[in-house]
């Protein structure tokens, strides 16, 4: 099966996101140890005046925190080694796209990144998900064409249903086929702004009904179709968004949410509909543009 939406007009009538095949929540993540972390480059905004800036040490001890934060919640937690040169290995979100297909088997589809030095991070991830029992696929398409894994690609909750980004690191024609591979419709957002670069910078869904977004990133039609699926639209500000990234928080069972700390607007008003706010800092990866979603690729 093969579905796209766009716009509105492209959802069926009375088509509802309760009615799409259940798909079970992640139980575990994989996550990199930061020995190599550090800015050497801007490949996103957020990095501009960074090169050079990250605190080695503190860097540790967050990333040691982020992993406590998240056995404590009781997922489990599994590691992929870091690879010298290979700064950015620590956002494990990107590499690849990976969850369950209709008849709950577990897939990876690999990432064609836009820059080089992180095009080399792909096949260690592809070896790691194999070792680990995936069915490792490839995009039929040439490696002009980019996507950035679950950077762009983001399960909605508890259903069979995909968000898809694209405009800065991804490019739209490769949720067909994610699409056909996970048998699951993919709602397509375009990220209009080149600050907010992957759709975890800017959209956030925390169950089936909530999601946090920034509404200036994504444009009229993208946030009709938010507001469509999901009965909950929580606005980030700018401030939380831009300088805390709160949108790339993650979100998983019994109403857990991790969070930048600090980003005291939306962590109330997610403690007022009931979620267990869990505030890390992310200070260090900040700087090359990343914070909890993207330190994190969630696993079945
Ligand atoms: N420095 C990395 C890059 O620009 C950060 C990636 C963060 N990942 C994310 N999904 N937001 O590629």
């Amino acid at each position: 099966m093969r579905q796209l939406f766009y716009s509105i007009s492209d959802v069926p009538k009375g088509y509802q996101v309760s009615k799409l095949r259940p798909v079970p929540l992640p139980t575990g993540v994989l996550m990199c140890p930061p020995t190599f972390f550090n800015v050497i480059d801007v490949k996103n905004p957020f990095m501009e005046g960074q090169i050079g800036q990250v605190n080695t040490q503190l860097a540790l001890k967050q990333w040691q925190d982020l992993r406590y934060s998240f056995l404590k919640i009781g997922l489990k937690v599994s590691l992929i080694d870091p690879a010298p040169e290979r700064e950015d290995m620590v956002f494990c979100a990107n590499q690849t796209f990976v969850g369950l297909n209709a008849l709950e088997k577990k897939i990876c589809v690999l990432s064609h990144m836009k820059f080089p030095s992180r095009q080399q991070e792909v096949p260690r991830f592809e070896k790691w998900f194999q070792a680990f029992g995936y069915e490792i696929k490839t995009l039929p398409y040439t490696s002009s064409i980019l996507f950035e894994g679950g950077g762009d690609a983001v399960w909605h909750p508890n259903r069979a249903l995909i968000w898809g980004g694209y405009g800065q690191r991804s490019n739209k024609e490769v949720y067909t086929y994610i699409s056909e591979v996970f048998d699951a419709p993919v709602c397509i957002l375009e990220l209009k702004t080149e600050k907010f670069y992957h759709l975890d910078t800017c959209f956030c869904p925390i169950d089936e009904n909530t999601v946090l977004v920034y509404p200036p990133s994504l444009t009229q039609k993208s946030l009709e179709l938010i507001a469509y699926f999901f009965k909950e639209v929580i606005e980030v500000n700018q401030h939380e968004a831009m300088e805390l990234m709160a949108c790339n928080a993650a979100a998983f069972f019994n109403k857990c949410v991790v969070i930048q700390e600090k980003s005291n607007e939306i962590n109330e008003k997610l403690k007022s509909l009931g979620f267990r706010v869990i505030e890390v800092d992310t200070s260090e990866y900040m700087k090359s543009g990343g914070s909890v979603f993207c330190m994190k690729m969630a696993l079945w």
